[in-house]
């Protein structure tokens, strides 16, 4: 347990927790939702490490009060929660599903009644399966479509809606979705992937642009982010740690920020048209920035199709996903961004952080998780350390609320301050979740409840 006491933060910093749609929502077939890749993938066999599927998950959807007053009792200033798009177009396309907006209305409304502020991320990488069908990422309209489903959001909840979030994580998306194919929608195209960087990256310039227009919030995209550590000296090991550096952390945010792509091989000029990297470029409010772990790069072994070849980084504690728990890696991180960036970077708000461990019930019937709270402990004086390198960081949201449906993991991995009991729905907050809400309230000058 770490006994220095936590470290201080500047007045309006923003503390908050994230999760996603489909981890955590369930009622998949209800409120006239539509179908997503992630239901088709997750029905899919052999997809998904234990063959579960986000059908009930959490079922947050029946018990997001629950999980508001789990919010308000935390002492958050925000939530981070994920819009599912096919509840709110089923199809993807056409007028807005009231019911799907109707839920989210509520959520805002119960927040807003709880004194958290609502952070809407409107993609979090559930498509409607009918535009995957029509080429999913892969085509330019997916990103047209994008806009209108935002404009249908942000008409509804845009009187309320503290941060938009346009996308989450399109390196990912690309990476795993359409590269390697190990998440939805399960595509092998390794670099052909490209067009789905630009299309995502176009469609979040459109979304920002609709958001603009229906609301006066501030506007954000939360990118995952990687600090690279070349494992090896030879320039051929060098050269692919810039390889990586361009494709993890700098494809998703050169063109942001009014750079266009980064040189090498990885932007298709074909599907870039006249115009579009002006789109991409619209001014953003904040930066979101997901950390997990630094990666390990070295030269690619001869004849490997890919510029690089990924290792383990060593030397520090691991998670129950095997990932280094790497503080020093997130006040590197942001310091590369603000010393690549300059004054073109935006404030930052870092919209995940978090670890999975085999988290369980004692004797006692509580969960006690000292690692997360070490975790935690750390990441936070990163910030810090950040803050006082000069880097303008304005919140912290860890990964997540609830022990939740991860992935190509399934509920093999848990990432939650409080526990969840899959087969009861038995939410038990963790130790992590008293130590947060003691921090938080120390943080803002408040005794610990
Ligand atoms: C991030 C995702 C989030 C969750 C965490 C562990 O990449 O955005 O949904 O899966 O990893």
């Amino acid at each position: 347990m770490p006994t220095a006491p936590p470290p201080q933060f500047p007045a309006g910093f923003r503390w908050g927790v994230s999760t996603s749609a489909y981890q955590i929502e369930g009622a998949v077939a209800e409120d006239g939702r539509g179908t997503s890749i992630w239901d088709t993938f997750a029905h899919s066999p052999g997809r998904v490490a234990d063959g579960s599927t986000g059908d009930v998950a959490c079922d947050h959807y029946h018990r997001h009060r629950e999980d508001v007053a789990l919010l308000a009792g935390l002492g958050v200033t925000a939530y981070r929660f994920s819009v599912a798009w096919p509840r709110i177009q089923p199809a993807g396309t056409g007028p807005a599903n009231p019911a799907g907006l109707d839920f989210y209305d509520r959520l805002v409304d119960d927040l807003l009644a709880a004194g958290v502020d609502p952070v809407a991320t409107l993609y979090h990488w559930d498509l409607p399966q009918p535009l995957e069908d029509a080429g999913g990422w892969l085509a330019r309209d997916t990103a047209e479509r994008f806009a209108a489903y935002a404009d249908l959001v942000a008409a509804r909840l845009g009187d309320r809606v503290k941060l938009w979030i346009t996308l989450n994580e399109p390196f990912v998306h690309m990476s795993l979705g359409y590269g390697t194919g190990e998440h939805a929608p399960g595509r092998t195209l390794l670099f052909d992937a490209f067009p789905v960087a630009h299309h995502q990256l176009l469609g979040h310039g459109l979304a920002v642009a609709a958001l603009r227009a229906r609301t006066a919030g501030p506007v954000a995209i939360a990118n995952n982010y990687s600090p690279v550590r070349v494992l090896g000296d030879t320039d051929a090991d060098r050269a692919a740690g810039a390889a990586y550096e361009a494709l993890h952390n700098r494809l998703f945010t050169d063109p942001l920020l009014g750079r266009g792509y980064p040189g090498g091989t990885l932007a298709d000029p074909s599907v870039v048209r006249d115009g579009d990297l002006a789109t991409i470029a619209a001014p953003i409010d904040v930066l979101g920035v997901n950390y997990y772990n630094p990666t390990g790069v070295r030269a690619p072994a001869e004849g490997s199709p890919l510029p690089f070849e990924l290792a383990p980084v060593e030397g520090y504690p691991r998670t129950a996903f095997d990932w280094p728990v790497a503080p020093d890696g997130l006040r590197e991180l942001l310091g590369w961004l603000r010393g690549t960036y300059g004054d073109a970077l935006p404030p930052v708000e870092i919209t995940e952080s978090g670890c999975a461990y085999d988290d369980r019930p004692g004797p006692d019937g509580r969960v006690h998780d000292p690692e997360r709270i070490a975790y935690l402990d750390g990441h936070l004086r990163a910030v810090r350390a950040a803050l006082d390198d000069g880097v303008d960081v304005r919140g912290y949201f860890v990964w997540s609320l609830l022990d939740n449906w991860e992935w190509a993991e399934g509920f093999t991995k848990r990432f939650g301050l409080v526990h969840v009991d899959y087969a009861t729905q038995a939410r038990t907050p963790k130790s992590s979740y008293a130590w947060l809400r003691d921090t938080i309230a120390a943080t803002r000058g408040e005794p610990a409840r």
